[in-house]
């Protein structure tokens, strides 16, 4: 690549497209307009440097001669002061190492190595850069192990969390999951970072309280502190951090009353997870008002109360889980969150611990016809409960479900031929009721084993064993006492305390919202 005729310009130009005349009297207008600024003696030793640790330079060696104005360089754009801010060297066939020296250039903004075939360990100073804003070294040969910075600059090999860290004060993705951190946020250095976009520092040995002063990273949209020993209340600041999209608490050790903690402000919230933590009390009505949830995960701790109608402001929700807590009134739970349009998992089961399910025969004991509502479900399980009543037909438009039970219930009438419908279903079971009559053949059916419809005497059909149709035609199938049924002596076991809707995968489902 030759150099073009102008030479004020000092962006890189190995990738310009062909310039029309017109384009080249642009960039000679340039050159009367901006003289350029001579760099500095320090940043041309380091990045003589970074070209001394390069094995193979493709000619850049002939591009950077230390003779010349290094802000003139190939790649290399200056500011007025002459100080290197961004060096673009993708895609120049560069082999060789990363030299430390490019952690010199105090003023770096960006540094673009892509493309190339660099090899070696990507220097910790660059890492860890007070200016840089973008680092591009992807698709070269870098090896080693990321997880070792914190030892490479901790003060001991204890892993706490580098004070350096917080020197580079550009940050703003700080992304360290998955390590052996010790240490707690420090309250007055994690405000030094207050460009942070990201903090995940999910699946460490961190402990401590979420410092208040988080509240001053206004940039913050994600939050990541999931798998930490981390306690104490959420501070009240973390609500000034409106920019929130993710905040991930899961399986710490935090508690309170979170109606404390005021939600309203974080309306740009997608995903709340505080999943086995100690928080008790209700949910906070402040909570609705986050109406861009789409997965919300509170099991595993203590809250109580009934269900706020309220939940069905969160019209964006596709995922709830409530599982595990004190929630109490069953019956009020499920008409709240029938009106939920776009669910497509919700895990209530045990909650309700010790309450009578309604003995009588009116609504709710009942399978909802709402329940047709849920049009995205892909798992319902209803088992082990004590409805009554028929298998509403409106399930059969629940066209995305792939698993189906409604075992060890006490339900009557027949199996909805337009259940055929169902293509996705491939989980059926309906065993142990007090079901009747013959089981549809079309669709899915003829896939299901005996075992999904054991359980219901009065049911026949060519997969009961024993219990043909024809026979039931040619005389009724010997009646069987109601107390014999089984459902009664069953349902005694776990159903008063257990309702289970949702898909028991918690893992794969999440990880499409907790990656
Ligand atoms: C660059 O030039 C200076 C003097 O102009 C000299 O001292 C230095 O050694 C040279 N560096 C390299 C890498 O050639
Ligand atoms: C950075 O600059 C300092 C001071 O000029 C120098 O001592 C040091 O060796 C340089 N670091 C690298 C990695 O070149
Ligand atoms: C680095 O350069 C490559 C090639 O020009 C470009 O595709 C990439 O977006 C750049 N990276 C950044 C972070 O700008
Ligand atoms: C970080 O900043 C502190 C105080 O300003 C300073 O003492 C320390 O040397 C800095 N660390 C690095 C790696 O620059
Ligand atoms: C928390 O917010 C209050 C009210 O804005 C403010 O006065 C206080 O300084 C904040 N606390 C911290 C530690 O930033
Ligand atoms: C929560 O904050 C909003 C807006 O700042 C305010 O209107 C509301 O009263 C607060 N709610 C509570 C319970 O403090
Ligand atoms: C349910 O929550 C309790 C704490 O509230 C926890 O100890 C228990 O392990 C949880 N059970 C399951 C199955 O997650
Ligand atoms: C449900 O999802 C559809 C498709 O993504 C969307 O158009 C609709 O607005 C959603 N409904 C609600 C209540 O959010
Ligand atoms: C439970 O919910 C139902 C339906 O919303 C309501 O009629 C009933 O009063 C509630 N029970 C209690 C104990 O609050
Ligand atoms: C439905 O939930 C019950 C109770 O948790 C469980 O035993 C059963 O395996 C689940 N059904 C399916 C098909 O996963
Ligand atoms: C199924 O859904 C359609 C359209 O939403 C509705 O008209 C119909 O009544 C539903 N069928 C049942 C059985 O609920
Ligand atoms: C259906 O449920 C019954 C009882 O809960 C169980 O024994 C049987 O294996 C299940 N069958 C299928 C196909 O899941």
């Amino acid at each position: 690549m030759h150099p073009l005729p102008c030479t004020c310009s000092n962006r890189r130009r190995t990738k310009l497209p062909p310039i029309p005349l017109l384009g080249v009297a642009h960039l000679l207008l340039l050159c009367i307009a901006s003289p350029t600024s001579s760099c500095t003696q320090e940043e041309k030793i380091s990045l003589l440097k970074f070209l001394e640790g390069l094995s193979h330079g493709s000619g850049l060696t002939t591009l950077w001669q230390n003779e010349t104005n290094c802000c003139m360089w190939e790649g290399i754009t200056c500011d007025t002061d002459g100080l290197v801010t961004e060096t673009s060297l993708a895609s120049m066939g560069l082999e060789g190492s990363i030299s430390p020296s490019l952690g010199n250039l105090t003023s770096l903004l960006s540094l673009n190595l892509s493309h190339n075939s660099l090899s070696g360990q990507i220097p910790a100073e660059l890492l860890l850069h007070r200016s840089i804003v973008a680092l591009d070294v992807s698709f070269n040969n870098l090896h080693g192990d990321l997880h070792k910075l914190p030892s490479i600059l901790g003060r001991d090999m204890e892993r706490d969390i580098p004070d350096d860290l917080y020197n580079a004060t550009s940050l703003e993705h700080l992304s360290f999951p998955n390590n052996q951190l010790h240490g707690t946020l420090s309250p007055e250095n994690i405000v030094k970072l207050s460009n942070l976009v990201t903090i995940n520092l999910a699946n460490n040995e961190l402990s401590g309280k979420i410092p208040d002063s988080i509240g001053q990273l206004k940039r913050l949209e994600e939050l990541h502190l999931k798998y930490n020993s981390m306690f104490g209340e959420l501070p009240s600041n973390l609500s000034k951090c409106s920019n929130l999209k993710t905040t991930i608490l899961g399986s710490n050790i935090f508690h309170g009353q979170l109606k404390k903690f005021n939600f309203s402000t974080l309306s740009k919230l997608e995903i709340l997870d505080i999943m086995s933590n100690k928080f008790t009390g209700i949910v906070p009505e402040s909570l609705y008002f986050c109406n861009n949830l789409i997965a919300l995960r509170l099991p595993s701790n203590n809250f109580q109360g009934q269900l706020s109608p309220r939940i069905g402001n969160l019209k964006s929700l596709k995922f709830l889980s409530l599982s595990n807590n004190s929630f109490t009134n069953i019956t009020h739970a499920l008409q709240v969150l029938k009106s939920f349009e776009n669910l497509t998992t919700l895990l209530i089961g045990t909650n309700f611990r010790g309450e009578a399910m309604p003995e009588d025969e009116t609504v709710d004991g009942q399978i909802p016809q709402q329940i047709g509502n849920l049009k995205a479900l892909t798992a319902l399980n209803l088992s082990f409960n004590n409805l009554h009543g028929e298998v509403p037909q409106s399930i059969s438009n629940l066209t995305n479900l792939q698993l189906l039970d409604l075992s060890n219930n006490h339900l009557t009438g027949e199996i909805p031929t337009a259940l055929e419908n169902l293509h996705f279903l491939s989980e059926f079971n309906i065993s142990n009721n007090n079901l009747e009559g013959p089981i549809p053949t079309g669709g899915q059916f003829s896939t299901y084993p005996d075992s999904s419809f054991v359980g219901n005497p009065n049911m026949c059909g060519p997969m009961i064993i024993h219990h043909h149709c024809n026979a039931v035609e040619a005389g009724p199938a010997p009646t069987v006492s109601k107390d014999l049924c089984g459902a009664d002596i069953v349902l005694t076991v776990s159903f008063a305390v257990f309702v289970g809707v949702g898909v028991l995968y918690d893992q794969i489902v999440l990880s499409r919202y907790f990656g």
